[in-house]
């Protein structure tokens, strides 16, 4: 039996689930109530889901969980979090809740600028190219106009566009290198027009300049595209006190707390096999939120981690500090993000997680997701420094052994209570259910 179809997206959504089961999933009789039984019975809401993405078949459920009591530059968030990792939410407020009596989280915007790119060839003579673009820029800014009014009304646009000479690396290679403001929006359409018209524009009117050689005026352009490298959209969140203020929760001085962790955070900066584990767990913080208010995680996380490995080596995010008896931990990360257009003003579970945390602009948003960022790095180091890892994540794991093991509600309650105080590990609760059954 053939595998593949042709047409499948003109097929109705029935027709691609029969043909789903039929075709990969034979031998499950429960294939298709799975898939159903995650529809939505508000029929309007499912249509919504449909009509996000191509061949919709049903939804794909992650738990949102809210964190609450981050206090940050004196306002208190509770902060929505979509993940399936089971420690991180319990983890997140678990950090703010520490910081809460030790001043919170302090954010500020460094800066705010997206980068769009268009990548084109050209063989002649590099000044004749240069002359080209002086003369063309003012036309190239003209031709958008019908793009960027609105942006321009609300006092954003298009700062600057530069062209790049790249022939050193690619044999004819420049780039059209623009910069934008985009406001409240992430921008990708709004950038993505803009190319498109620049390079529209741009190899065009190369046609009609007079300095140009006949060869000369056939620019090929190979592509126009926003870069998720945002090295100038930059936010920064921090957190410090005096070192003994640290000891209150910890299992160890105030003093020996602080050298460990900032042992742990220097180890993070040097060894790229710890800086990228150190990273994800700041990313389990930063993903969660971006996630929940409907920001897109693959541009933030490719950016992200493009910006850990700047200086040529990858490395750790965040940094800390003990100075004059205080500590200080903190990152600065680029985040593009949006609080409108996309999914923001669409879904509504995204709504509710902006509305819940104020409605706040980009600005606001970028402080938020950063500090989720970095509590999530706080509460990963110091269990790693003091307890181990292990011992909060099995705690939060056993739920998801239970019910692989499809524990009741009863068998639940007794055994969460017994490992209150046993230590989890799979066999130990494994064992443990099957002794309570017998
Ligand atoms: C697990 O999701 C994240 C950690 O590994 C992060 C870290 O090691 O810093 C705990």
């Amino acid at each position: 039996m053939s595998k593949t179809i042709f047409g499948f997206s003109k097929r109705s959504k029935s027709e691609k689930i029969d043909w789903i089961v039929s075709t990969y999933l034979p031998n499950n009789k429960n294939a298709k109530s799975i898939l159903l039984q995650y529809w939505n019975t508000d029929e309007k809401l499912q249509q919504l889901h449909d009509e996000f993405i191509e061949n919709t078949i049903t939804n794909y459920y992650l738990p949102l969980g809210i964190a609450p009591n981050f206090l940050i530059n004196g306002i208190t968030y509770t902060i929505p979090m979509a993940i399936e990792e089971s420690s991180v939410v319990a983890a997140a407020s678990k950090a703010a809740k520490f910081w809460l009596d030790r001043g919170g989280f302090k954010t500020e915007v460094i800066s705010t600028i997206k980068i769009g790119q268009v990548h084109f060839k050209y063989f002649g003579n590099p000044e004749t190219l240069k002359a080209y673009f002086t003369s063309i820029k003012q036309q190239l800014l003209k031709d958008a106009k019908p793009i960027t009014a609105n942006m321009e009304k609300r006092g954003g646009g298009i700062l600057d566009i530069e062209l790049r000479d790249k022939t050193i690396d690619i044999d004819g290679y420049y780039q059209l290198h623009a910069s934008f403001e985009t406001l409240d929006a992430m921008g990708a359409n709004f950038i993505n027009s803009c190319l498109e018209q620049f390079a529209k524009t741009f190899k065009n009117e190369a046609l009609n300049f007079d300095a140009f050689s006949s060869d000369e005026k056939h620019i090929e352009i190979i592509m126009s595209i926003l870069s998720n490298y945002v090295p100038e959209c930059l936010v920064r969140a921090e957190v410090n006190c005096p070192v003994e203020a640290l000891a209150e929760n910890s299992k160890l001085s105030g003093s020996t707390f602080a050298k460990k962790f900032v042992e742990a955070v220097k180890i993070a900066e040097i060894e790229p096999y710890r800086a990228v584990t150190h990273n994800k767990g700041i990313m389990n913080g930063i993903d969660a939120v971006v996630l929940a208010t409907g920001n897109d995680f693959r541009a933030v996380e490719a950016g992200v981690h493009a910006y850990a490995a700047r200086h040529g080596s990858y490395s750790s995010l965040s940094h800390a500090e003990v100075k004059d008896g205080i500590f200080k931990f903190w990152l600065e990360i680029p985040l593009a993000l949006g609080t409108v257009g996309g999914l923001t003003g669409l879904h509504p579970l995204v709504k509710l997680a902006l509305e819940m945390l104020g409605k706040p602009n980009a600005k606001e948003l970028m402080q938020i997701v950063a500090v989720a960022g970095l509590a999530q790095n706080f509460a990963a180091l110091r269990s790693l420094t003091t307890t181990g890892i292990q011992e909060g994540h099995m705690k939060m794991h056993l739920m998801n052994i239970l019910n692989q093991f499809e524990a009741t509600n009863s068998e639940k309650q007794h055994l969460v209570e017994r490992f209150k105080t046993e230590t989890v590990t799979h066999s130990a609760v494994v064992e443990a259910l099957e002794k309570l059954r017998h």
